[in-house]
């Protein structure tokens, strides 16, 4: 059976989360992170369908019909209870997640997790070989569908596959603990093409196809064994600029990051952390780096303020739940030992909230410290950037996260360096404006060279290119 779909996206979760209201009316609300906030703007130009999950456990796992949110053509796929906590909570964020993060939680493996992986994969490609046309490119994404480019190429060998990794691809030494690592290397060389952030994670996937599966390589080319050639290569994923810009020259926004400054109490400066509320984002050293800078006098409160946001993220996972435990029970003891009556420390949030707020948030904050341990590229960052309209702020970047490579004129720090972290923000916080501007100028520059439009396009004209070469 084929379907009437020329472009496919297939990912893990659709752009909307389904909610229920007290009453039981089902409503829909837009998913948590970057990948969402990539795709949903490429979508809408190039009018595809959606393959993905709607964030909650289904009674019945079958298809569903699709459906026209917002614009957006979306094709539910339904998981079960048990499936959510094997294949999501478990393979995908208790598996995979940390393997592929550094090991900076020690990653599980268990049969019965990898079991439910390969069942749920199945179920997407089954549900990406009925929708794509004749002909169709079907776009997969993200360390959970690994399976997926394989397993749709033995159904719909008329389409181009291309299958795209948001997080990093580890070296051979951590990739090899994985029992079923071949299996995933095959998964993944189903595609045409395959994508990765940044050019070291595809150099780790190409010596990894050589070594382990013993096939043929030339730089970025993979040989299969059906005599397919498989593209490797980094395309950084990036934000759409002109919609945060325009945001953030709003004049909703501007008020609104005036009025966060006065609620703050009109403060000299205004640090400010935004992140899923992850083990791998660095959330802890980046507050002790900033606690320790308030305890020395560096800082003095009321005329510096730190404002974290976490979002809360897989809620059910142990490694999560320690997590959250760790940053209250830190920001509780710093605000007790160094916060002054209505002048906390550090202002955390543990919430959710809009774009538009996001926006004025950026706006507000003089700098923008993101420390990750590791991450596949980090859109916070590039967000900040976007929404300095007067060529003003400093971005403190982590040197592991992806974003780094490109955003390489940021105040870059290690986020194992409790001192040099330190040392780096009061440098970013002390700098001739001059400086920050220049760096900020720069910054800006990049960002629009690459903005999510170009990615996609350079993106999907390689995979069009080895369509044609195959
Ligand atoms: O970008 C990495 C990623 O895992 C995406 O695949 C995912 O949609 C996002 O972060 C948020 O994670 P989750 O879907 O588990 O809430």
């Amino acid at each position: 059976m084929t379907g009437s779909a020329d472009l496919v996206i297939v990912a893990n979760r659709l752009p909307v989360d389904q909610v229920r209201s007290a009453t039981g009316e089902v409503a829909w609300q837009r998913s948590p992170g970057g990948l969402v906030s990539a795709l949903e703007p490429v979508m809408r130009q190039r009018d595809g369908a959606w393959i993905g999950w709607p964030g909650v456990a289904e009674d019945e796992v079958g298809s569903y019909d699709p459906f026209t949110e917002d614009g957006l053509t979306l094709v539910p796929v339904g998981l079960s209870g048990a499936e959510i906590e094997e294949f999501y909570e478990g393979f995908c964020n208790a598996t995979l997640w940390p393997l592929y993060h550094d090991v900076v939680a020690p990653p599980e493996f268990h049969r019965e997790w990898w079991d439910a992986y390969v069942r749920v994969n199945r179920r997407f490609a089954d549900r990406a070989a009925e929708i794509a046309a004749p002909g169709a490119t079907v776009w997969v994404h993200d360390y959970q569908l690994q399976l997926v480019p394989q397993m749709l190429r033995e159904m719909r060998p008329d389409v181009a596959i291309g299958f795209f990794l948001h997080i990093p691809f580890p070296p051979s030494e951590l990739f090899m603990q994985v029992p079923w690592r071949k299996e995933i290397l095959e998964g993944m060389l189903g595609a045409d093409l395959v994508g990765f952030q940044v050019s070291g994670a595809a150099a780790n996937f190409v010596r990894l196809t050589r070594s382990l599966v013993g096939l043929r390589t030339h730089r970025d080319m993979v040989m299969t064994q059906d005599r397919r050639s498989v593209r490797a290569t980094a395309y950084p994923i990036s934000i759409d600029v002109q919609h945060f810009e325009k945001l953030a020259g709003s004049e909703s926004v501007i008020a609104r990051a005036a009025q966060i400054r006065r609620s703050l109490g009109d403060p000299e400066r205004i640090l400010l952390g935004i992140d899923r509320l992850d083990y791998t984002k660095g959330i802890l050293p980046r507050l002790r780096a900033y606690s320790e800078l308030v305890a020395e006098g560096e800082f003095r409160i009321g005329e510096t303020v730190f404002v974290q946001v976490a979002t809360p993220s897989r809620e059910r996972v142990q490694q999560y739940q320690v997590l959250r435990n760790q940053v209250d029970q830190f920001v509780g003891r710093v605000n007790g030992d160094l916060g002054a009556l209505g002048r906390p420390a550090i202002s955390y949030l543990h919430s959710s909230f809009p774009q538009h707020e996001m926006a004025a948030l950026y706006r507000a904050a003089d700098i923008m410290v993101v420390t990750p341990f590791r991450d596949g590229m980090n859109l916070v960052a590039k967000e900040y950037v976007a929404c300095r309209l007067n060529d003003d702020g400093a971005l403190v970047l982590s040197e592991f996260a992806g974003a780094s490579e490109e955003l390489s004129r940021a105040w870059l720090i290690n986020p194992y360096d409790i001192n040099g972290m330190k040392s780096t923000i009061l440098a970013a916080s002390r700098a001739d404006p001059k400086d920050t501007t220049r760096r900020m100028k720069a910054l800006r520059r990049t960002l629009r060279d690459n903005d999510v439009a170009q990615w996609a396009t350079n993106f999907l004209t390689a995979l069009e290119e080895m369509r044609q070469l195959q």
